[in-house]
């Protein structure tokens, strides 16, 4: 089944701390941002990635784009102050009805397989996640002391790709920006609607490159990558 992308880039990546935009850092050959588009351009299922930029970056990702032959970027929109702004600004530049997948340019581990499940189970049910089941013992501590520890069968580990039918997330994107809510993922905005949102299980594997020691794993999964 068709889908799109919509794909915030417009980061700064402060937690990497390389002083600049982390989706430009090298692993292995290539920038990330180029690792993580390259799932998609070998999709055919992928229409397109709408590719959320600050706008000063947006030349430079292009001649990156350039570079690496990365071809499905079919738009670029300014992203906003906060990733959820950036992801609302792809949204609102899209008057399509395919399915949508909301993924982090800083994911590049992503598999196919989780992909085409996501967007099987968004077209069926409106609203598919992908996540991990907790590996370590989970407590409930708000201040500091324990207060329950918490069953981690029933605990999962939310990641993107996430997966919506645009009107679901269109609907919780507009809500959301009239309520001034802000989430820490698109599935947060579709949920306090009252839509259910499922679970795909996804890999451990398909971390987000966010401070220095995941740029260490990232480089041990290309070399086993290779193998
Ligand atoms: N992002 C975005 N617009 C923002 C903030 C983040 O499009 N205003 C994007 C990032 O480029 C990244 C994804 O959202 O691909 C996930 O965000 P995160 O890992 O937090 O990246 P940064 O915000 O760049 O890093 P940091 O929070 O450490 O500054
Ligand atoms: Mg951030």
């Amino acid at each position: 089944m068709d889908y799109i992308v919509m794909m915030p880039a417009a980061g700064s990546g402060q937690r990497m701390g390389a002083g600049y935009n982390k989706l430009f850092l090298m692993l292995g050959n290539k920038p990330i941002l180029i690792h993580t588009l390259e799932v998609f351009e070998k999709d055919p299922a992928c229409k397109g990635v709408f590719l959320a930029v600050k706008q000063e970056e947006q030349s430079e990702i292009q001649a990156v784009l350039d570079q690496y032959k990365i071809a499905k970027v079919s738009r670029f929109v300014n992203g906003g102050s906060e990733r959820q702004y950036s992801v609302a600004a792809c949204i609102e530049s899209y008057d399509g009805d395919d399915i949508v997948l909301v993924h982090d340019a800083a994911r590049p581990f992503i598999h196919q397989a989780v992909i085409t499940e996501l967007v099987r189970t968004a077209a069926k049910y409106g609203a598919a996640i992908a996540g991990v089941q907790a590996k370590d013992t989970m407590k409930l501590a708000p201040l500091g002391v324990v207060e329950e520890t918490v069953d981690r069968e029933t605990l999962w580990i939310i990641q993107t790709p996430q997966a919506f039918q645009i009107k679901v997330l269109r609907k919780a994107s507009n809500q959301a920006k009239s309520d001034s809510f802000l989430g820490t993922d698109e599935s947060m905005l579709v949920e306090r609607l009252g839509y259910p949102v499922r679970i795909v299980e996804s890999t451990y594997d398909n971390v987000k490159m966010t401070t220095q020691e995941d740029i260490v794993f990232g480089e041990i999964l290309l070399e086993r990558q290779r193998k």
